[in-house]
Formats: structure tokens, C-alpha cells, sequence
């Protein structure tokens, strides 16, 4: 089985959904933000705050040619993962790329607290979450393979992910 690859904005249940997928498809799961977490031995809103984005994203670089390595595992990335070319371009040649969606509130509800969410750590998060997705939208919209997840279950998610693949 070629990788699967989640991706798409933060709050569409990349992770919850990979998780309960690769348990459907009985294989490894792995998760980029945990990856990243592991390499540096420090929590993500850690890193963002003492050494910022750039070197998270850095990080993030390596740690997606790292999941990508090898086949048959289910992989979730940040909901960043696609800003960079290079990312881009190791994804698409990684497995077979799933962008999932959800509106900017369903996304403001799920994110909750914000806490590990360095990015939405601001008064009006909202604002913050609807620039982010227009900014992004580029490049979450040129992957073919879409999954809305507004009002559903992360099983019905990743049944729907099965139905589209296989
Ligand atoms: C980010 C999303 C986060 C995490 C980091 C940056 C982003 O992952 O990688 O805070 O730029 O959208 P989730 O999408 O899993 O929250």
C-alpha cells in the first residue's frame, strides 16, 4: 500500500482521523508534529516561542522526509505542511496525498483552548484562522483528493478516505 497523507488545516482532525484510519487499514500511523517533537525534544509552542517559525519550519522539512520513508503507514501532517515547495513536492512523491476540510467556525470550535496552537494565539482567533486559510488556500485546493469533515464523525471521515482510495 502506497502511504496515506493527511493533511489540510489545523482543527480538520488530521491526526483523530489518521489514528482511527491506520487502525481500519491495520498499519503503523505516524504523525509529523510528533515527529518533530521527538527530533527536538521540546513541545511545539516551545519551539515556536524560543526559536520561532522558521526554524519549526525547518524541522518540519526534516521530519516529513522522515515519515515519508518507506510504505504502507498512515501519516498526518501539520496543517502547514504544504507552504513549502520542497515539502510539496516530497509529499506528492510520499504517498497519496488527502486534504481535509472543515469551515473557519467548525475550525475555531475544534481548535478549542488554542493551547499547542501557537498560531491562533490571539485576540481575535477567527480572523487569524479565515487569513490562514485564504493564504493557504492555493495550495490545500490543488490536491485532488477532498474530504469535508464539517459535521462528521472522525470514523465517517476515515470511511469516506477508504471509499475514495481503494
Ligand atoms: C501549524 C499547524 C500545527 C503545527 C504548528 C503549525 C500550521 O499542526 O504543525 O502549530 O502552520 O498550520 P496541526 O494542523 O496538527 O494543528
Amino acid at each position: 500500500m502506497n502511504n496515506i497523507i493527511l493533511t489540510g488545516f489545523m482543527g480538520t482532525g488530521k491526526t483523530e482521523v489518521g489514528v482511527i484510519l491506520a487502525k481500519m487499514l491495520k498499519c503503523p500511523f505516524v504523525d509529523v508534529d510528533a515527529l518533530i517533537e521527538e527530533m527536538s525534544g521540546k513541545k511545539i509552542p516551545d519551539i515556536f516561542a524560543q526559536e520561532g517559525e522558521d526554524y519549526f519550519r525547518s524541522l518540519e522539512a526534516k521530519a516529513i522526509k522522515k515519515a515519508i520513508e518507506g510504505e504502507g503507514k498512515v501519516i498526518s501532517t501539520g496543517g502547514g505542511a504544504l507552504i513549502k515547495k520542497g515539502n510539496r513536492e516530497n509529499l506528492n512523491k510520499g504517498g497519496t496525498l488527502i486534504c481535509l476540510t472543515a469551515s473557519p467556525e467548525e475550525i475555531l470550535k475544534r481548535t478549542g483552548s488554542r493551547e499547542g496552537r501557537p498560531l491562533l494565539q490571539r485576540k481575535d482567533p477567527l480572523q487569524k484562522i479565515k487569513v490562514l486559510l485564504a493564504e493557504r488556500k492555493i495550495y490545500y485546493d490543488a490536491l485532488p483528493l477532498q474530504v469535508s469533515t464539517d459535521g462528521k464523525t472522525p470514523e465517517k471521515v476515515a470511511a469516506e478516505i477508504i471509499s475514495k482510495i481503494f
